[in-house]
């Protein structure tokens, strides 16, 4: 049975949080959008659309002429809907408040238009990732901050596309995780990955080890289990830097991404919004899970639009060997700390 996005959102319905109409026209701007961006993507080289403009991002990057692009594709994609009440984004400083009170604005949706910008002159996979929340009862519906400064864990619906050797489109409403590939030919997303389930035990790990010296110990002494085979094999390393591109494998082969705090990114790189909020909500329907290596991401209450967050990402097995890892690494410190407490006590 061949079965499409449009067909599939549908048949959710049933697990769809909120006006499920509204849910279903919503999810589908995805679809328009990501159509427009791939198009370019693919034609990207052919016309003048690769490089860097002039201007700088809020988070002080260059931005790139595709990062603009699609964010403006996907800003006119949603602000067309009814149900959109605030559009975020990381090419935006602020979010964009639509529709001041009315009633059928109940969604927010927060988006990275393109993740992985230095792999786009390059020809390397990149992609777009997307959040959405309904309006918070109680809020007040004129403030946007207040509609999407939500824990990840009130996500309605998540998901990415990549645009790689062929386009992916990747979503969950909070009932597994699904995969549909573009059929280039007749311009439909068809369902090829149905219930996406992480392998317990992948054989890869991701992570930019170029900072190795700046990293936590503990990620460390953790990465250095996985070479080694202290884990039941020897782990192979993998790394785009698209981190959309590299939790796609992690998801489908299973393993490990992390992007730890580095000296360079204290709080770690990634962004919790549009990045690891969505990223952590399909991986935990896909049987994995998702920390900042303190907390599961899901819960963090966030304070700010663009805030960073350390981020590790994976399958069953490698996320509680890293959390014991972590564990340890915290009691070492709590033991180191009390020595040092007792000693000042001692002898002050
Ligand atoms: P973006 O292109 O949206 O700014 O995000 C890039 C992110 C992420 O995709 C990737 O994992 C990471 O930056 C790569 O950073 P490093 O070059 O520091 O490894
Ligand atoms: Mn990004
Ligand atoms: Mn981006």
């Amino acid at each position: 049975m061949v079965i499409s996005f449009q067909q599939h959102i549908v048949q959710e319905q049933n697990h769809l949080l909120g006006s499920s109409v509204e849910l279903q026209w919503l999810l589908s701007g995805i679809i328009l959008a990501s159509k427009l961006i791939q198009s370019q993507v693919r034609r990207a080289g052919l016309v003048d659309i690769l490089g860097a403009l002039e201007n700088t991002n809020v988070q002080g990057e260059i931005q790139q002429k595709l990062d603009v692009y699609a964010n403006e594709t996907l800003i006119t994609c949603f602000r067309q809907r009814a149900s959109v009440g605030v559009i975020a984004s990381e090419e935006n400083e602020h979010p964009i408040l639509l529709r001041r009170g009315s009633s059928d604005a109940q969604y927010a949706i927060i988006f990275d238009p393109l993740d992985g910008s230095s792999n786009i002159d390059v020809a390397v996979t990149i992609g777009t990732t997307f959040s959405i929340f309904c309006r918070p009862e109680n809020a007040d519906a004129d403030d946007p901050l207040q509609w999407v400064l939500q824990p990840g864990s009130k996500q309605v619906a998540a998901g990415y596309v990549i645009y790689g050797s062929s386009t992916v489109l990747v979503y969950s409403v909070g009932n597994g995780v699904h995969g549909f590939t573009l059929d280039p030919s007749i311009g439909t997303y068809i369902l090829t990955h149905e219930n996406i389930r992480m392998p317990e035990q992948g054989g890869y790990y991701s992570i930019n080890e170029s900072y190795v010296a700046k990293f936590p110990g503990h990620y460390v002494e953790y990465i250095n289990k996985l070479k080694s085979g202290a884990l039941g094999k020897s782990y192979s390393s993998r790394f785009i830097g698209s981190m959309v591109a590299d939790f796609h494998r992690t998801l489908l082969r299973g393993g490990i991404f992390l992007y730890p705090a580095t000296g360079d990114f204290p709080e770690g790189r990634l962004r919790l919004l549009y990045e690891a909020n969505p990223i952590a909500f399909l991986a935990e329907q896909a049987g994995g899970a998702a920390t900042n290596g303190e907390r599961r991401i899901l819960d963090i209450e966030p304070t700010h639009l663009h805030q960073r967050s350390s981020f590790v990402v994976g399958g069953k097995f490698e996320m509680e060997e890293f959390e014991r890892c972590a564990r340890e690494a915290r009691e070492k410190d709590d033991i180191l700390t009390n020595q040092k407490r007792s000693r000042v006590e001692y002898t002050g």
